[in-house]
């Protein structure tokens, strides 16, 4: 097994959390940024009784300038980044027509503007070491669209749109780009869902129940594997069964 360098952005959330478990569980080196260093400290604590040493850098992922700063602090710290999961993400759920211009743009400057920022940096060393694996994560609700959530299916939408562009462009240098698209998962991020919306949501899935974080984080081990060097421009649905098509 060769050891890699991964960077997972927001991975102090639920959904990164268990992403940087299964690529650690699998040998590699990770790093993940905050913005709330107080938040983020006692996260690292947590992890390092659980046995998870992760490498903490500061960064607000919607800054092109932080982004850049906060790749170069693990590439020093840790060696190149050879795994980009774009994990970073928010809500900011409302009906289009009460949408205010902020609500738009914070949901599409962290979610969508990030993958910009972020694979900017790392995409040239990768070309040139000819090896990448990146993957999106994105949502069920940028394929099949959600009530109160134009600024999020947009952005979630627009990062397959982004996956599939590099997964072209990147093809013959050995680097991988896919989209992972969870349903709903059981993280605050859905909990934040008003109850009887979230009831009417989990009798709609087939399985009858959310998602864990690590079933997603299952799906990133398996797009990141050295194996997997024939995936690329894949969306990968893990949903319960709650969108199919293809
Ligand atoms: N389909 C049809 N109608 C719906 C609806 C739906 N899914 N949801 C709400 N409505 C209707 C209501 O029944 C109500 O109708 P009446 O006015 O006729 O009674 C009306 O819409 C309410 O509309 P408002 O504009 O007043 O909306 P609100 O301020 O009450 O809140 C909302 C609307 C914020 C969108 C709320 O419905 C909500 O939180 N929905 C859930 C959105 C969601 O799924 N978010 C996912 C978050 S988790 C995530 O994003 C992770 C992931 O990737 C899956």
């Amino acid at each position: 097994m060769t050891q890699r360098v991964a960077l997972v952005t927001g991975g102090t959330g639920g959904i990164g959390t268990a992403i940087i478990k299964q690529l650690v569980d699998m040998g590699h080196k990770v790093a993940t940024n905050y913005r709330n260093e107080e938040k983020a400290r006692a996260w690292a604590e947590k992890m390092k009784a659980d046995g998870y040493d992760i490498t903490l850098v500061k960064g607000d992922v919607t800054s092109e300038e932080q982004a850049a700063a906060m790749v170069k602090e693990v590439e020093a710290k840790l060696g190149a980044v050879e795994i980009l999961v774009n994990n970073a993400g928010i809500t900011r759920d409302g009906t289009f027509h009460k949408m205010k211009g902020d609500q738009w743009r914070d949901v599409i400057d962290t979610n969508l503007n990030s993958c910009f920022n972020v694979t900017r940096q790392v995409i040239e060393g990768m070309r040139e070491r000819k090896w990448g694996r990146i993957i999106q994560i994105s949502s069920i609700n940028g394929l099949k669209g959600q009530y109160g959530q134009a600024n999020y299916a947009a952005a979630k939408a627009g990062m397959h749109g982004f996956t599939i562009s590099l997964a072209r462009e990147n093809a013959k240098n050995g680097i991988t780009v896919n989209t992972i698209s969870p349903g709903y998962i059981a993280t605050d991020m859905v909990m934040a869902v008003p109850e009887e919306v979230r009831a009417k949501i989990v009798a709609d899935i087939p399985t009858g129940r959310l998602g864990t974080p690590e079933e997603i984080a299952y799906g990133v081990g398996f797009l990141a594997d050295e194996k997997a060097a024939w995936i690329t421009g894949c969306n990968l649905d893990i949903n319960g069964g709650h969108h199919m098509g293809w």
